[in-house]
C-alpha cells in the first residue's frame, strides 16, 4: 500500500491533513516532525504540518534536512512553510499583524500542484510569523494583503510551501491542492474503510488477547460504533457496556439511549445513576479544566466501583473507550501541540492505564465522518449514525460557572475598540463578565465573549465583524449576537456553580432547541447544536442562553450556522418562556478562534 507521511509539528490541523489524504484514497500516517529521514524511506510524499511555536524560538521543532534530498514531493503548510524557509536559507520574522481567518490569495503564476487554482482564491490563515525571504531556488508565487510570501515553490525539487491551510474547509480550493499533491506523488489510491475495519478488528483481537473489555458507553455515535467493533472482534460475551448517568445528560437521555442500544443488540448494558455524586463533586467548582478533571475522574471511580461490585477482575478486564482522533490531539498528546482542553477520556488516570496497556480505543485513528461510515457499514440504523455528537462531560461543559463579575481590567478601552468595529454595522457591543475557551493560532485561549446588539439580519456582515473583533481585540475570543433583548443595559454575573436548578434550566432549553431543530428539518445542515447556559443576567436577571449551532465535517474546524431569521424569532419566543432566562444570544464565532463547546 502506498503511503504519505505527515510530519506533525503540533498543529491542531496535522490530523486533519491525514484525514483529507485518506479521503483521497491514500493511506497516510502521522510522524513526529523531527523523525529522522531514514525512518521515512518508502513514503511517496511528505506533508509538513502547522504548529503553535515560532520556528525562531529556542528549542522549537525542526526537521531532518535529509527529507529534502530524498526526491520525494513535499508540501509544507504554515509552520512547515516557515520551517522550510528557515532551514533552507531564507528568513522568517514576526509579521506586523496576526493574520487569523479568511484572506485573499493572489497568485503570480501557478506551477505544478497550484495549476488548478484561479489567480485569486480565498484561503484560511492562522499565523503571526512569516517568511520574509525565500530560500535560494524558490520562487514566490502567491501573496495576501498581510503576507507577501504566502506561497513559494521549488518546482525542480517538487517542494511546495504555503502559509495558508489547504486542509481546512475554510480554504475552498484546498482539496484541489491536496488532490494535485497526491497525484504528483504518484501514490496509488487504494486505501478504504473496509480494509481498515478488518485491520482494527485484527488489532483488537491481538491487543485484548484472552481478556475482556469493559466499555464506557455514552450513547453517542463514537461509543456505540466502538461497541459494535469490539463485539465484532470479540463476540458478545467478552464486551460489557457501562452507561454512567451523570445527571448531566440531555432530558430523558439515559432511558432513550438504553432503548436505542437494545435495538442494535447491546443487551449487556449496565446503567448507573450517579447524578447526586456528580452534583456533589461539582459544588463550588468554577474552572473549566477543574470541571473536566472531576467529571473524568469520577467516571473512573464509578467504573472501578461497578467492576468491584460485579466481581470483575482487573487483570482479566480492560477498559474500552470510544475516543476518536480529535479527542487525542486536542488534549495535547502530540509532542509539539498546545493543550486546548483535557477530554474526559484523557485524564491522568486514563493515561496511566494506557501506559499499562489496559485501555483499548478502536476508533482513536478515525475522525467523526469515518466513524459514521464505519457505523453504517456495521449496520447501525441511520438515526443513530447521524446523531449529533454530544461531549463526554455532557452539560457539565455547557453550564458555565462564575465567582462573580470577571471583566478585563481595561474594560473601557476594550469596549471602545470593539465599539468602533461594531459601529460600522450600526451595532453596539458589550463585553461579558465571564470567560470561555477558544483556540487561536493552535493555542488555547480563555477570554471574554463580546455581544453585539442592534438591528441586523446580515449574516455576511456579522461573520466579518466576528472575525475582525477576535483578530483585533485581543481580550475577546468569541462573539455573540443578542437575539433578546435588543438593548443590553445592565449586565451582571453572580457566584454560582452547577446545581440541579441550573441543570434543569439547561435541559429545558436544550429540549426546546432540539425539538425545534427536528421539527424544521435543520438537523441535516447543522452538525452540532450546543445550548449553553451562562451566568449572565440582563437588567437584573440571572441567566442567559447561548445558541451555538455549527456546520462542520470533523469538529477540528467549524462555521457558525446561519439560521433563517424568521425561524430564529420563533425559537427565541419559546426560549423566553424558560424560567430564569433573561437573554438569548447566538454564537457567531467560527472555530478557530472559538471552540465548538464553551469549555
Ligand atoms: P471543541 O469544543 O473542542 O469540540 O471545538 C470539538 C468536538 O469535540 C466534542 N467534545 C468532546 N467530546 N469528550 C468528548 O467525547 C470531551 O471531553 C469533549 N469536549 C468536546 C465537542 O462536542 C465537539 O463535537
Amino acid at each position: 500500500m502506498d503511503k504519505i507521511a505527515i510530519l506533525d509539528f503540533g498543529g491542531q490541523y496535522a490530523h486533519l491533513i491525514a484525514n483529507r489524504i485518506r479521503r483521497l484514497g491514500v493511506y497516510s500516517e502521522i510522524f513526529d516532525g523531527e523523525t529522522p529521514a531514514k525512518d521515512l524511506l518508502g513514503y511517496k510524499g511528505f506533508i509538513l504540518s502547522g504548529g503553535p511555536a515560532s520556528v525562531n524560538a529556542v528549542g522549537s521543532a525542526t526537521c531532518d534536512l535529509g527529507i529534502f534530498e530524498m526526491g520525494v514531493p513535499i508540501l509544507a503548510i504554515c509552520y512547515g512553510h516557515q520551517l522550510v524557509g528557515k532551514v533552507l536559507g531564507g528568513e522568517v520574522e514576526k509579521g506586523k499583524v496576526r493574520e487569523y481567518g479568511k484572506a485573499q490569495l493572489r497568485l503570480s503564476s501557478k506551477p505544478g500542484i497550484l495549476g488548478d487554482l484561479e489567480m485569486e482564491e480565498t484561503v484560511w490563515m492562522s499565523h503571526f510569523d512569516q517568511v520574509v525571504k525565500a530560500p535560494e531556488g524558490f520562487k514566490v508565487v502567491g501573496s495576501t494583503e498581510d503576507c507577501p510570501i504566502a506561497a513559494m515553490v521549488n518546482e525542480e525539487k517538487e517542494i511546495y510551501c504555503v502559509q495558508f491551510h489547504p486542509e481546512v474547509t475554510h480554504t475552498p480550493c484546498g482539496m484541489k491542492i491536496l488532490t494535485d499533491f497526491v497525484a504528483l506523488t504518484g501514490a496509488k489510491r487504494d486505501w478504504d474503510l473496509d480494509l481498515y475495519i478488518e485491520r482494527i478488528v485484527a488489532e483488537i483481537q491481538e491487543k485484548v488477547g484472552e481478556r475482556k473489555v469493559f466499555l464506557m458507553i455514552s450513547g453517542g455515535v463514537d461509543s456505540t460504533v466502538a461497541f459494535l467493533l469490539l463485539k465484532k472482534a470479540l463476540g458478545n460475551d467478552r464486551v460489557y457496556g457501562l452507561l454512567v448517568d451523570t445527571g448531566l445528560m440531555r432530558m430523558n437521555e439515559a432511558a432513550e439511549v438504553t432503548e436505542a442500544l437494545k435495538r442494535v443488540g447491546v443487551d449487556n448494558l449496565h446503567v448507573y445513576d450517579a447524578e447526586k455524586e456528580y452534583l456533589e463533586a461539582l459544588r463550588e467548582v468554577y474552572e473549566p479544566e477543574a470541571k473536566r478533571q472531576i467529571i473524568g475522574d469520577l467516571f473512573l471511580d464509578i467504573k472501578d466501583r461497578v467492576c468491584a461490585d460485579l466481581g470483575l477482575d482487573s487483570e482479566e478486564w480492560i477498559l474500552g473507550q470510544g475516543t476518536i482522533y480529535p479527542d487525542t490531539i486536542e488534549t495535547g498528546e502530540s509532542k509539539h501541540a498546545d493543550k486546548i482542553k483535557t477530554h474526559h477520556n484523557r485524564v491522568d488516570k486514563i493515561q496511566e492505564l494506557c501506559r499499562q496497556g489496559k485501555v483499548i480505543e478502536p476508533l482513536n485513528q478515525l475522525y467523526k465522518d469515518e466513524v459514521r461510515a464505519v457505523g453504517e457499514k456495521l449496520g447501525l440504523e441511520k438515526k443513530m449514525v447521524e446523531r449529533h455528537p454530544f461531549p463526554g462531560p455532557g452539560l457539565g461543559v455547557r453550564i458555565l460557572c462564575s465567582k462573580g463579575e470577571d471583566y478585563p481590567s481595561n474594560l473601557e478601552e476594550v469596549e471602545k475598540n470593539a465599539g468602533v468595529l461594531a459601529g460600522e454595522l450600526g451595532l453596539e457591543v458589550k463585553v461579558l463578565p465571564i470567560k470561555s475557551v477558544g483556540v487561536q493560532g493552535d493555542e488555547r485561549t480563555y477570554r471574554h465573549p463580546a455581544v453585539v446588539y442592534g438591528k441586523t439580519k446580515d449574516w455576511d456582515g456579522l461573520d466579518r465583524l466576528s472575525t475582525r473583533l477576535t483578530n483585533q481585540v485581543p481580550e475577546v475570543n468569541r462573539v455573540l449576537l443578542s437575539l433578546y433583548p435588543n438593548d443590553l443595559k445592565v449586565l451582571s454575573s453572580r457566584n454560582c456553580w452547577i446545581d440541579k436548578a441550573r441543570v434543569l434550566t439547561t435541559q429545558h432549553a436544550d429540549k426546546i432547541v432540539m425539538d425545534f431543530v427536528c421539527e424544521h428539518g435543520l438537523d441535516k445542515n447543522i452538525w452540532q447544536f450546543p445550548t449553553v447556559l451562562i451566568p449572565v443576567g440582563v437588567d437584573g436577571g440571572e441567566e442567559a442562553i447561548v445558541l451555538r449551532p455549527v456546520e462542520s465535517l470533523e469538529a477540528m474546524t467549524a462555521n457558525f450556522y446561519r439560521m433563517d431569521f424568521d425561524l430564529l424569532e420563533q425559537l427565541v419566543e419559546k426560549l423566553k418562556m424558560v424560567p430564569n432566562v433573561s437573554a438569548v444570544f447566538y454564537d457567531i464565532t467560527n472555530k478557530p478562534p472559538g471552540t465548538i463547546e464553551w469549555e
